[in-house]
């Protein structure tokens, strides 16, 4: 295998611009770096470009989950239902926060949680949903909030690909109760890491604001700006989740230039899509739905059977090319820790395990060129014809 040389292509490369790096020149000339004025403007912009005034930047999505499910405060039994397609980080946090993680099956075509699966998996225990749209596509949050009305569940929505997506017209995370979003390296936005918490109630998130930092009353900035020293009071046993000003300070510019990469991404989409429409592959899926954005955070293609090479073949025929590619996501219950923990078996999530096993990512990033581009579709035709 070769190793990754000047020529490589990344799955996932953050763009930085002139106004990222003179704001985090000027987070480090102002001699404030930790959690401060930068964090709540990029707070204020965030909530402001999805719809809500209750913001809360975190150090990352996983903190935003974990956050968002402590506060449901779980009791042993309780059970969330969620995706067995979907990032470890989904299961682990419902695990952390004492609940009990149920899978139920996602779709085939566009890999987001199936409501008639869900409906089948509530019980008396039932406490909550955590649907992940899936590389930016929205779930079907009408039916996923009609079955959280009838039962009484709350929603917490994994945002992690879903900067920009929309369904009917509202923003993803603003469905239910709270919205949990990644600014991960290879995410739509990237802080290097980092993450946003939205939330319905905006009292519960100054009482979650307090948990993301120790359980402190007030943070350093509350502490030490402008009227002088306060003492904290320590309110609950909190984690460090908090967000920097060095990343806010990059989360604003990138955030202010979300729609620019967008669009750039869908060219890039739409340009694989025809390229690639001979292949004996699944493409990603292309139903519009009406009053809806996808956010194009991932190009997953699926490897078919009558393809010349399985997925990992491809992978690392890829590779071989400098080409670099990712896996979203080998199916949950395939891991044997959930299988040692729950007793998942991945037969009984046909069609996320069918996609966890033949799925591929491949490069999606605006800031690729023309020449990246070509040799991507060059050889991913090459490999696959
Ligand atoms: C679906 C999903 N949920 C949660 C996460 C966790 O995000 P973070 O790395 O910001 O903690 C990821 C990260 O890749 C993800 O893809």
């Amino acid at each position: 295998m070769k190793s990754k040389s000047s020529d490589f292509i990344p799955l996932g490369a953050p763009t930085f611009g002139k106004d990222d790096i003179n704001e985090v020149i000027d987070s480090l000339q102002s001699g404030w770096v930790g959690t401060g004025p930068k964090v709540g403007q990029f707070e204020r912009d965030f909530g402001k470009y999805v719809g809500t005034q209750s913001a809360l930047a975190t150090n990352s999505c996983t903190a935003a989950l974990h956050l968002s499910l402590m506060s449901l405060e779980l009791k042993p039994g309780d059970e969330v239902i969620t995706t067995p397609m979907t990032f470890c980080a989904t299961i682990n946090t419902i695990i952390h926060s004492g609940g009990k993680p149920i899978l139920a099956d996602c779709n085939k075509d566009d890999f987001c949680i199936n409501p008639e699966s869900i409906s089948e998996k509530i019980t008396k225990n039932t406490r909550a949903i955590l649907p992940v749209h899936f590389a930016g596509h929205s779930c079907n949050m009408e039916d996923i909030m009609q079955l959280a009305n009838d039962h009484s569940l709350n929603v917490i929505e994994d945002c992690a690909h879903a900067i920009e997506t929309t369904f009917d017209d509202n923003h993803a995370g603003t469905f239910g109760d709270f919205g949990c979003f990644s600014f991960y390296a290879t995410k739509n936005l990237v802080t290097g890491e980092g993450g946003m918490l939205i939330a319905k109630d905006r009292e519960k998130l100054n009482q979650i604001k307090k948990i993301a930092l120790h359980g402190m009353s007030l943070d350093a900035w509350d502490r030490f700006s402008e009227g002088g020293f306060k003492h904290y009071d320590i309110v609950a046993p909190g984690f460090k989740y908090n967000m920097t000003d060095i990343q806010a300070a990059l989360g604003i510019h990138q955030l202010a230039r979300i729609e620019e990469n967008w669009l750039k991404r869908q060219r890039i989409w739409r340009l694989y899509s025809e390229s690639f429409s001979e292949l004996p592959i699944d493409l990603p899926t292309n139903v519009v739905v009406p009053k809806s954005k996808h956010a194009h955070h991932l190009y997953t293609i699926l490897i078919r059977d009558d393809a010349p090479v399985n997925r990992d073949e491809f992978i690392l025929k890829m590779q071989e090319n400098n080409i670099g590619t990712g896996v979203h996501y080998r199916s949950i219950p395939g891991f044997s820790f959930y299988q040692d923990s729950f007793g998942w078996n991945p037969d009984d999530y046909p069609n996320s395990t069918s996609i966890g096993n033949r799925t591929v990512s491949i490069p999606l990033s605006p800031g690729l060129s023309e020449n990246d581009l070509n040799r991507i579709i060059e050889k991913v035709n090459s490999i696959l014809k």
